[in-house]
């Protein structure tokens, strides 16, 4: 396969009825295990952190810390995770957000982030849009700006692309497939 899209997608598994009865689960554990593909995606998603100026990677607890780590090795940027709420020993912005039942809570090293910074926020998927929502309020809460948000995959579907783009403002939103 010489085309990224084709070989990224070729390693996406569609898990029917998980984790509930109608949701088709994006499963991207072939992907990371195949070197090629993984190695293919950490520099598309590294290319876009260069494209974009970006000076920080964030990633988003737990897939996104996967995803993220390797992309800002393979920048030369700092890695800050966005954890889930009360994992951080540090002193910490804390931001809460809606999933379909409840809500939930992330949190930043308020340090890690600076005004000199420009974070771009990887994670796996774009769904609802609103963990990446919640944690670019957190980006802009601790002072930096967003050069942008990457993922794999957009789930077009679930409008994240509209939900997200005020707490974009203008920055830019890439997804190397969109389903
Ligand atoms: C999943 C996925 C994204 C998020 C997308 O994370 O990895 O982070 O949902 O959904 P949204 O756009 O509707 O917010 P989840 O917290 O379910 O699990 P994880 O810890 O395995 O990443
Ligand atoms: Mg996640």
């Amino acid at each position: 396969v010489t085309d990224i899209k084709e070989l990224l997608l070729s390693r996406i598994r569609d898990v029917e009825d998980y984790p509930e009865q109608g949701v088709v689960f994006k499963d991207i554990t072939p992907l990371l295990a195949d070197p090629a593909a993984f190695t293919a995606l950490t520099d598309a998603l590294a290319e876009i952190a260069q494209r974009t100026d970006a000076t920080r990677i964030v990633g988003l607890e737990a897939r996104g810390f996967i995803l993220g780590a390797p992309v800002a090795v393979r920048a030369g940027l700092g890695f800050v995770p966005v954890r889930k709420a009360g994992k951080l020993p540090g002193a910490t912005l804390r931001q809460a957000y809606d999933l379909e039942y409840g809500s939930a809570e992330i949190e930043v090293h308020a340090e890690d982030l600076t005004a000199n910074d420009r974070v771009l926020v990887v994670d796996d998927v774009l769904a609802t849009g609103g963990t990446a929502e919640a944690a670019l309020q957190l980006v802009r809460r601790a002072g930096a700006r967003v050069a942008g948000v990457a993922v794999l995959m957009e789930l077009g579907f679930l409008g994240g692309r509209a939900r997200l783009a005020p707490a974009l403002d203008g920055a830019p939103l890439k997804a190397l497939l969109r389903i």
